[in-house]
Parts: C-alpha cells; sequence; structure tokens
C-alpha cells in the first residue's frame, strides 16, 4: 500500500516547498511514509509524526530503524500535540477524517506550532466526480466517510491565524483530485 501512494498522492509536488535542511512536524503521519521520503531525498534535519492510530505509529517506529532523527508517536485526538521545534508542519489527507466541527480548531491547533510554514494537501470537494472516488477508497480501506474541506476554508482560517497563503494549487492524479496549501507565517 505504502508503495502505492505516490502513484495516487502527489508527494513529487509536495517535496519542493520543504525548505532544505528543515524540521518537520508531520500530523496525522499514518505509518510515515511522508517524512521517510524527506529524509531519504536529504531534505530535513528532522522530523516528528503524530498520528491518533497507535498501530500506524507503531509500524513507523518499526520502519524507522536507525533513522535516529526521525520520531514517531500516537496522540489521542483531545491530547495536546508535540512541542518539539519545528520549521514546518504538514498535513497530507488528515483533514478529511477529522469531524467537521473541529477542522476549524485542528488548523488552528497547527498555526500555534511556532512553525513558520504550513503544508496541507487534501481532497478537492469541488471535484464531484473525483471527490466521490476517493470516498469510496476510504469507505473501502479505512471504512470511514471523509469529510471535506473547502480549500476556501482554510485558507481562511490560516489568515486569521497569522498565516500568508503563498500557494494554492490543484493537482489531480488518476481519479484523484488534490488541493495543495502553502502557506507562511506573517
Ligand atoms: C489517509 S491517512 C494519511 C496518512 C499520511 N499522512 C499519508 O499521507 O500517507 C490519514 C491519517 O490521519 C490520521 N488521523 C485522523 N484523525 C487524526 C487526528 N485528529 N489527529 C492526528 N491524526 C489523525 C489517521 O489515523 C490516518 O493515519
Amino acid at each position: 500500500m505504502m508503495a502505492w501512494r505516490p502513484r495516487i498522492c502527489p508527494f513529487h509536488r509536495l517535496v519542493e516547498h520543504v525548505r532544505q535542511g528543515s524540521r518537520v512536524l508531520d500530523i496525522g503521519c499514518g505509518n510515515g511514509l511522508w517524512l521517510f521520503l524527506l529524509a531519504e531525498l536529504k531534505r530535513i534535519s528532522g522530523g516528528v509524526g503524530m498520528d491518533i492510530s497507535p498501530q500506524r505509529i507503531q509500524t513507523a517506529e518499526q520502519l524507522r530503524g536507525t533513522r535516529n532523527s526521525l520520531r514517531f508517536c500516537a496522540v489521542n485526538p483531545d491530547d495536546p500535540w508535540p512541542t518539539d521545534p519545528v520549521d514546518c508542519v504538514t498535513m497530507i489527507d488528515v483533514i478529511h477524517h477529522v469531524p467537521p466541527q473541529r477542522h476549524r480548531a485542528f488548523v488552528q491547533a497547527a498555526a500555534k506550532n511556532a512553525a513558520s510554514r504550513i503544508l496541507i494537501k487534501d481532497i478537492d470537494p469541488s471535484a464531484k466526480f473525483k471527490s466521490g472516488a476517493n470516498t469510496l477508497h476510504d469507505l473501502v480501506l479505512s471504512r470511514q466517510r471523509p469529510r471535506y474541506c473547502r480549500p476556501d476554508d482554510l485558507c481562511t482560517w490560516l489568515g486569521e491565524s497569522g498565516f500568508k497563503v503563498r500557494l494554492r494549487q490543484r493537482c489531480d492524479m488518476l481519479w484523484y483530485s488534490h488541493f495543495l496549501i502553502v502557506a507562511d507565517r506573517i
């Protein structure tokens, strides 16, 4: 599953927005694929991955091996997030797994982190057919109905939290529609 993920998720587009030598907090890191990719490309000096799934964190820890610049932690949904000093916070396909009434607070929590850059990648709900394809994907693989968030709302909440949106881009891969937001602290 991890080997196939880069064919449907635009990691190749995301990498260029992580500044060389950054430290990254990856929220909803799953099995750690994104941080492993950044570490293998020598793009980052270190990273912290957090997720509410202890099983995924356990897999990430097992795959971490001797990459001592990375760490992974399981966090309960209402618990505080890791406070390691980082330059960049990333959220890849996480928002649509968070209940809609918590979307805004979730973005605000990411913005409270000391990071100077936030990178969000999610599914574009305006693409009706393609977001439907992702809904099917999530229902089958995670047995969870995704609750998409409009990129306009994310940009508004980032603005309210002291971030300026530098880039907002749609990027489709196969039958999946993605949007990417890059925001920097003002
Ligand atoms: C579709 S997976 C994406 C995993 C990874 N970001 C990637 O792109 O490969 C969504 C992940 O978000 C996690 N997640 C869902 N709600 C979360 C929350 N409130 N806080 C942190 N992680 C969460 C899930 O456990 C899952 O691992």
